[in-house]
């Protein structure tokens, strides 16, 4: 399959189709009449629950007018063409929407990053972060829609993150999520982020069908995960403390990097220029012989070694002198390279483990925040092609949080019959939406459990995989 990459709009048809149809419709009560009729399974994602702040901050919007047209494998699912869903993601410091077709066809994709609080807070802070969704939440979906040429009445479905993230700032996301589905008797899909990371590689690369691999690695996560079917994930192996993401962004704060970007963009830069064997850091958990990270020891070495060369971070690098700089950028060098190292040998191990459980695997897909790195790619394409796998990495832009990766699990779900009917029109201000600030994605693999791990377990949610499993018993009997 050719995979083409344009800049023009073309002419979306106006009509939608429900899974397993060909009923054409136009109008929103005909589609919801269709809709009732033909849903025949209990929704699995019930979503949402109110809270707002306008407060005006300068953010920073794009959008890209790229188009990805391929048509991925799929063993249940008719890849239909006209179906166009909306994907809303704010479970992070980014609000991002998107427009998706069901050929895997980009329509729009608008991200406003909140580029200014990530340099005056060193980080995502939580209340500023929703403020700043708050505010944009409508012109980034209104963007997203004129730049696709719809209108929500072209919609087949408004899909949205519910988890995992910040309950204050997905708030913000499954408001407008079912505002825009209540007042046009949208059909709406709750979406894993993670999942979201791994799936929108199959927009991408048309070959990659399940079962595959992958690792996701983002702020917040670092997961390495089996992936059997949609909605069905094997945890090989998990961070016991800090994902690398956080790891880069404090590496950047201490070295007095420019945040705006985000930390790991900052240190991949000066990174360039330093040698990546002049600190001596150790690699986390290599005796650990399980698939599972960590990054709080790494970041407590490179504290250190930022204090021993005495570096100020409140001096910006770029007012640094010629060997201030040159220390920053060896220790920003050393630190990537053992954090990096740290991945390979996981993946190799979990890559081992992953064709014991699922021999037919020929994909290794690489998502989220940290693989947009150059370095990180490179080095993991090393790991997988000597283990006869392919890598498949999205594009930068589709590693980090974007609404495509929303729109496109989204699509991938209501396919096969997975979400929510239209919510009311309008819904009470104390309405208690459903939210997942922790939810895993898949069962966590018994010969991969830590024995390191200190993750704290109240108030997790049933993962991804246990709720889907049990909704297919369900309906079995
Ligand atoms: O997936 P993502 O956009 O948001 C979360 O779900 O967390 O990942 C954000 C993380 C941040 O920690 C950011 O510093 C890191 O991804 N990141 C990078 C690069 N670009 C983004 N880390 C290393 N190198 C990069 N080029
Ligand atoms: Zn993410």
């Amino acid at each position: 399959m050719v995979r083409l990459f344009l800049t023009l709009s073309p002419a979306i048809p106006r009509f939608n189709l429900y899974p397993g149809t060909s009923i054409l419709a136009t109008n929103p009560s005909l589609r919801l009449q269709k809709h009732l009729k033909l849903r025949t399974k209990t929704p699995n994602f019930s979503l949402i629950s109110p809270s707002s702040s306008p407060n005006f901050q300068r953010t920073r919007f794009y959008s890209t007018g790229t188009r990805i047209y391929s048509l991925p494998n799929s063993e249940n699912s008719n890849f239909d063409d006209n179906l166009v869903v909306l994907g809303i993601e704010t479970s992070c410091d980014d609000t991002a929407a998107a427009v998706v077709r069901g050929n895997g066809e980009i329509l729009s994709q608008v991200i406003s990053s909140q580029a200014e609080l990530l340099a005056q807070y060193g980080g995502v802070a939580p209340k500023q972060a929703e403020e700043a969704h708050s505010r944009v939440i409508d012109k980034v979906v209104q963007d997203a829609l004129d730049r696709a040429s719809l209108t929500e009445k072209d919609l087949s479905a408004v899909a949205v993150t519910i988890g995992p993230g910040l309950s204050l700032c997905l708030r913000v996301g499954v408001r407008k999520a079912r505002s825009v589905a209540g007042n046009f008797s949208l059909p709406i899909v709750g979406v894993h982020h993670m999942e979201a990371h791994a799936l929108v590689a199959r927009l991408v690369e048309q070959e990659l069908s399940f079962p595959f691999m992958a690792l996701l690695i983002s702020g917040g996560h670092n997961l390495l995960v089996l992936a059997h079917k949609l909605g069905q994930y094997t945890q090989l192996g998990t961070t016991v403390d800090d994902a690398i993401g956080e790891a880069f962004d404090k590496t950047a704060k201490w070295l007095g990097l420019d945040m705006r970007r985000s930390g790991g963009p900052a240190v991949e830069q000066l990174a360039l220029e330093g040698d990546a064997k002049s600190v001596k850091f150790n690699v986390p958990m290599k005796y650990h012989k399980d698939c599972n990270f960590s990054y709080a020891g790494l970041k407590t070495q490179v504290r250190l070694a930022i204090e021993a060369k005495e570096i100020d971070a409140k001096c910006p690098v770029s007012s640094a002198t010629n060997e201030d700089r040159r220390n920053r950028a060896d220790i920003a060098a050393s630190f990537q390279r053992v954090a990096v190292l740290h991945l390979e040998e996981k993946c190799e191990r979990a890559i081992d483990w992953a064709l014991e459980l699922e021999p037919s695997i020929k994909h290794m897909v690489v998502s989220g925040g940290v693989a947009s790195n150059k370095y990180v790619r490179l080095r993991l394409n090393n790991i997988v092609e000597n283990k006869n796998l392919k890598l498949v990495c999205p594009p930068p832009s589709l590693c980090t949080d974007n609404g495509v990766m929303v729109a496109w699990t989204g699509l991938e779900h209501f396919r096969v019959g997975r979400y929510d009917p239209p919510p009311p029109a309008t819904e009470p201000d104390d309405f208690v939406y459903d939210l997942r600030p922790r939810w895993p994605l898949g069962e966590e693999y018994a010969k991969g459990r830590s024995k390191a791990r200190s993750m704290r377990t109240a108030r997790i949610h049933p993962s991804l995989t246990s709720i889907i499993r049990a909704d297919s018993l369900q309906q079995q009997t």
